[in-house]
């Protein structure tokens, strides 16, 4: 990951104000929008490998020390070349993307596979489960004899709904543990990052499939995380805190915890129609836009400014775009609101993409004129949600149930690619992982402390 020095980078923005880096954009002409999307995606899979002989589909390089990135990762790059692919309904990567996820399902179709299960968080097995939703809501081809994308959506949250992976007393019982392991760091730690990620799957499953125990499951999370005071009465969405009764609340707030919520909302709205929470919608939507927009554009207000934010966090920002854009559809009534904060949001950013060698890598900084910013798959991920937040969903590509639907592109997924559900590979070793939860899991005993 390279970080453009601060004298480097002014000279950089002197020299191409005005001219929106190395991308040309116009931001309301959907044909320019796609085109730098194109550019910005392709740049976005310069940094994975897993295509190459003798990579591992599905990852990027990684984890720490073999390169940067965690398992999750992965499950967030895909989501986003999906929302790409579903705005645009261009092709080019769904042997890629299919392959990738279908790689990473582990032998019992739960994104649990053995190289990595020893490390797993209840939010990264989610952060897989949400691009095979996205798949199954927009109908992308499943592939033959592999499981469809609904089933392994499915499967993750049956497993999460088990008491197992759940606080079993005290007062934040019945929530789900950040870890699944007790001998992990941070099973203790009740994080809003996976109960936000599991009331956001069940808003999702209930709307796919019709079932109204997902609904009911994601209600009650809901009014969990609000009872706790996860979810402040303004609106505010923090990250967590400990078990017994996570009453100490460590108040950091990540944009990723609000975009799936508000993501959830809008689901739950859109079929219930209920007031109650439309005006949940509503509220978490303005304050989200305060805390997060504060000048129109996207800023990871923990550690942004401060440059902090560690190569995790760099990814956080691509969530809440998502989430913002799908609630958007889901609750129309948000859209003139949201939308113009989208398209600001994505012309900074993509005035941002002048680094590298190429010289239209993407920063993580856009809110500045002429802040610097790091490069990096995180930065890249989020600029390409960014634009693809914008786009209106491609009709072609959405379907009934999702669950073994084509759209009529037909994908090209069937001739290289030969995606196996099962990993062949040893178990994983004792790897030490720190996921975005153990850096603000960090945060949280140092507020403790304080
Ligand atoms: C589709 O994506 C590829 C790869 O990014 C790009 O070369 C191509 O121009 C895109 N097509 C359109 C119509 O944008
Ligand atoms: C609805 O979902 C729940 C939770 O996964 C499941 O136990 C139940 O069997 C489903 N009901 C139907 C009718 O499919
Ligand atoms: C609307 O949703 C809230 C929260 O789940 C619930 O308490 C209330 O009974 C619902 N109202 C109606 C009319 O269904
Ligand atoms: C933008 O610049 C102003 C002034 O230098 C600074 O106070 C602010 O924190 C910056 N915002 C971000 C998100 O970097
Ligand atoms: C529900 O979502 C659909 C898109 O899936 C949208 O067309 C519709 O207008 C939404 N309904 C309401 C009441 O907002
Ligand atoms: C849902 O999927 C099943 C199995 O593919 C299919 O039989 C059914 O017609 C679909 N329902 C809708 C509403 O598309
Ligand atoms: C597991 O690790 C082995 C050995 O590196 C690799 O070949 C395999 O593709 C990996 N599988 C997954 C699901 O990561």
């Amino acid at each position: 990951m390279a970080r453009f020095g601060t004298a480097l980078f002014s000279a950089f923005a002197l020299a191409t104000r005005g001219v929106c880096g190395a991308i040309t954009l116009d931001i309301d002409d959907s044909v320019s929008v796609n085109s730098a999307a194109a550019l910005v995606a392709q740049d976005l899979l310069s940094f994975y490998k897993g295509d190459e002989a003798g990579e591992v589909p599905g990852i990027l390089p990684g984890p720490p020390p073999d390169g940067d990135y965690y398992w999750w990762n992965g499950g967030f790059v895909w989501g986003s070349l999906l929302s790409y692919r579903r705005g645009t309904g261009n092709t080019t990567h769904d042997a890629t993307i299919t392959k990738a996820l279908l790689w990473q399902v582990g032998p019992d179709d739960d994104y649990m596979p053995p190289n990595w299960t020893a490390s797993m968080g209840n939010d990264d097995q989610a952060m897989w489960a949400m691009p095979a939703l996205l798949a199954a809501e927009m109908g992308y081809a499943t592939e033959p004899d592999e499981p469809p994308w609904l089933t392994l959506a499915e499967n993750v949250f049956t497993e999460q709904t088990h008491p197992g992976r759940r606080v079993d007393e005290g007062g934040c019982k019945g929530l789900l543990r950040w870890q699944i392991f007790q001998f992990n760091n941070g099973y203790d730690y009740v994080d809003s990052g996976s109960n936000a990620a599991y009331f956001n799957l069940g808003a999702r499953l209930a709307k796919l499939t019709g079932n109204d125990t997902y609904a009911e499951l994601a209600g009650a999370t809901y009014d969990q995380l609000w009872n706790l005071g996860y979810i402040s009465d303004d609106y505010d969405v923090y990250d967590g805190a400990s078990v017994p009764d996570c009453d100490r609340i460590n108040k950091h707030q990540f944009s990723y915890n609000a975009g799936m919520l508000l993501q959830g909302v809008a689901y739950m709205y859109n079929q219930t129609g209920n007031e109650t929470w439309k005006d949940r919608l509503d509220k978490l939507t303005d304050r989200t836009l305060e805390v997060f927009f504060p000048d129109g554009v996207a800023v990871e207000r923990t550690c942004e400014s401060a440059e902090t934010c560690n190569t995790d966090m760099t990814f956080l920002k691509g969530l809440l775009l998502r989430g913002m854009s799908s609630a958007m559809q889901q609750a129309p009534h948000i859209k003139d609101k949201v939308l113009p904060v989208l398209k600001s949001t994505a012309k900074a950013a993509v005035a941002k993409c002048i680094g590298g060698e190429n010289k239209r890598m993407c920063g993580f900084s856009w809110a500045n004129g002429t802040s610097h910013g790091t490069t990096g798959a995180g930065p890249q991920m989020s600029v390409l949600d960014a634009l693809s937040s914008i786009m209106e969903p491609q009709a072609a590509v959405s379907s009934g149930n999702g669950t073994s639907t084509t759209d009529g592109n037909t994908p090209s997924s069937t001739g290289d690619s030969s995606p196996s559900g099962t990993s062949t590979g040893k178990s994983a070793g004792a790897r030490t992982e720190i996921g975005v939860s153990a850096v603000i899991l960090l945060l949280a005993s140092l507020a403790h402390a304080l």
